[in-house]
C-alpha cells in the first residue's frame, strides 16, 4: 500500500489539489517516508515534509503552531492536503492542523501503528493535549482517505503491538461478539501478540476492526451526550474510566494507553459482574482475551484511594455525573452512572482487576 499511496490518495483529494504535506516523526519517517514521499511524486504532487518530535509529550498546541506555520510557509492552499505518516499522535496533531488551517484542509491519514490502524485513524477525532489534560482541545474532521499497510506492524516494538490488541479486545468486547471472537482466535492461533501482527491473517481482522468502528462512528458522530444506548459511541470508552486515572496517578510514565485500557477493561468487567450484569463466564473470556493480548505492567502497588478520586474527576463525565461504559455480555456494553455502583463495589472491583494474574 505504502508503494502506491499516491495513486491511491489522489481519487480521495480535490480535483485541483497540487501540493501535500506529509507530517511524520524522524522514526516513522527513517522507515517509511521515502517510499511514501516518493509514490506520491509520482501520482503528481508537490510534496513537502514536516517532522514533528516522537511521543504523546509533542502533541501539543506548540506543536501545532509550528505545523501551522509550515503549511502557511508552504503556501498550502485549501484544495491541497495534508497526509499523517504515523501513530495515534501524529494522526491526532496532523488531522487537528488540517481541520483548522484555512478552516479545514483535506486529510489523509496512514497510520503505521496497531492503535492507529484500528482505532484513532478512523472516526475524525483530532487533538492535543494542553496542561488541564488530554486530548482537551480538538475538532472532528473526518479524513478523505485512511490508507493502511499493515506490513509496518513488523517493526513496532512489543509493547505498542500489545497495546494495540488490547485496544482490539476493546472494540470487541463493548460492541461486537463476532470481532470479538475473530480478535482473540488470531491472537491464539497465531501463538501471540507478535506473531498474530505478521500472521496473514492480521490484514483481514483489520479491516474488521475499521468496519466495526466506522459503523458506530456512522451511527453517533458526535458522541451525542444524551445517549446511553449501546449503539453510542460512548462504548469505544470502555476500560477507559479506570485507565485515565491509571494514567494519571504514574504521570504517564507506567503505561501505554492501551496496557492501560487492558486493564481498565478488568475493573470495568468486574463491577459488571458484580451488578449483576455480566455472566462470571464471559468475565472470564475478557480477562482471557486481555492476557493473550501480552503482558502488562503492574498496577496493585498503586494507591487506589487516589484511584477512585481521579476516577471521580473523570473528563467524560455528563452533567458532572460519570458514564461507566459496562458489560451486559460480551459484544455489548450497558451505559451505567457511576451513582449506581456502591463505593464498596468500585474499590473490591479494582482490588481483584490489579491482582489478576496477567
Ligand atoms: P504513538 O503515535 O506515540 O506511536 C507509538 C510509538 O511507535 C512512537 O514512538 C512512534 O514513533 C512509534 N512508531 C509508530 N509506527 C511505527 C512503526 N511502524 N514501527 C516502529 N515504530 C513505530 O502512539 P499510538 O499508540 O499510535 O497513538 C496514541 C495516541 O493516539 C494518543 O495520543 C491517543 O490520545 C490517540 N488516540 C486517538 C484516537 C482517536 O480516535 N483520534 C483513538 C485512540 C487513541
Ligand atoms: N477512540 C474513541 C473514539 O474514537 O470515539
Amino acid at each position: 500500500v505504502l508503494e502506491e499511496a499516491g495513486d491511491l490518495v489522489v481519487p480521495s483529494l480535490q480535483p485541483q489539489a497540487r501540493k501535500a504535506v506529509l507530517i511524520s516523526n524522524a522514526k516513522v519517517f527513517g522507515l517509511y517516508g521515502q517510499t511514501v514521499s516518493r509514490s506520491l511524486k509520482r501520482a503528481g504532487l508537490e510534496v513537502r515534509t514536516f517532522l514533528i518530535g516522537d511521543g504523546e509529550r509533542y502533541k501539543t498546541l506548540r506543536t501545532l503552531d509550528s505545523v501551522l506555520q509550515f503549511l502557511s510557509s508552504e503556501k498550502l492552499e485549501r484544495t491541497d492536503s495534508v497526509v499523517a505518516l504515523g501513530g495515534g499522535v501524529v494522526g491526532d496533531l496532523a488531522g487537528f492542523a488540517a481541520a483548522v488551517y484555512l478552516r479545514g484542509v483535506d486529510f489523509v491519514q496512514i497510520p503505521t501503528t496497531l492503535l492507529a490502524q484500528i482505532d484513532s485513524s478512523v472516526g475524525g477525532k483530532t487533538g492535543v493535549n494542553t496542561v488541564a489534560g488530554k486530548n482537551l482541545v480538538g475538532a472532528f474532521h473526518q479524513p478523505s482517505a485512511v490508507l493502511i499497510d499493515t506490513s509496518t506492524l513488523e517493526t513496532l516494538p512489543r509493547r505498542e503491538l500489545t497495546a494495540g490488541w488490547c485496544e482490539a479486545v476493546k472494540q470487541g468486547a463493548a460492541g461486537d461478539r463476532d470481532l470479538f471472537d475473530s480478535t482473540v482466535q488470531l491472537l491464539r492461533g497465531a501463538g501471540g501478540p507478535l506473531q498474530a501482527a505478521s500472521n496473514n491473517g492480521v490484514d483481514r481482522l483489520i479491516a474488521k476492526q475499521c468496519a466495526f468502528k466506522a459503523r458506530i462512528v456512522e451511527g453517533d458522530e458526535r458522541e451525542a451526550a444524551d445517549r446511553n444506548d449501546s449503539g453510542s459511541r460512548k462504548i469505544l470508552n470502555f476500560g477507559h474510566t479506570s485507565a485515565h486515572a491509571l494514567e494519571t496517578i504514574t504521570g504517564y510514565r507506567r503505561f501505554r494507553h492501551g496496557e492501560a485500557v487492558g486493564l481498565g477493561m478488568l475493573v470495568a468487567g468486574e463491577i459488571s459482574k458484580g451488578l449483576g450484569l455480566l455472566d462470571p463466564s464471559e468475565l472470564e473470556l475478557l480477562q482471557e482475551a486481555v492476557r493473550s493480548c501480552g503482558r502488562l505492567p503492574p498496577a496493585d502497588d498503586l494507591d487506589r484511594a487516589r484511584i477512585i478520586q481521579l476516577i471521580s474527576q473523570d473528563k467524560k463525565s455528563v452533567g458532572g455525573k460519570i458514564k461507566w461504559i459496562l458489560l451486559s455480555r460480551i459484544g455489548r456494553a450497558a451505559i451505567v452512572d457511576g451513582r449506581e455502583i456502591p463505593a464498596t463495589l468500585l474499590r473490591a472491583s479494582l482490588q481483584t482487576a490489579f491482582q489478576h494474574r496477567l
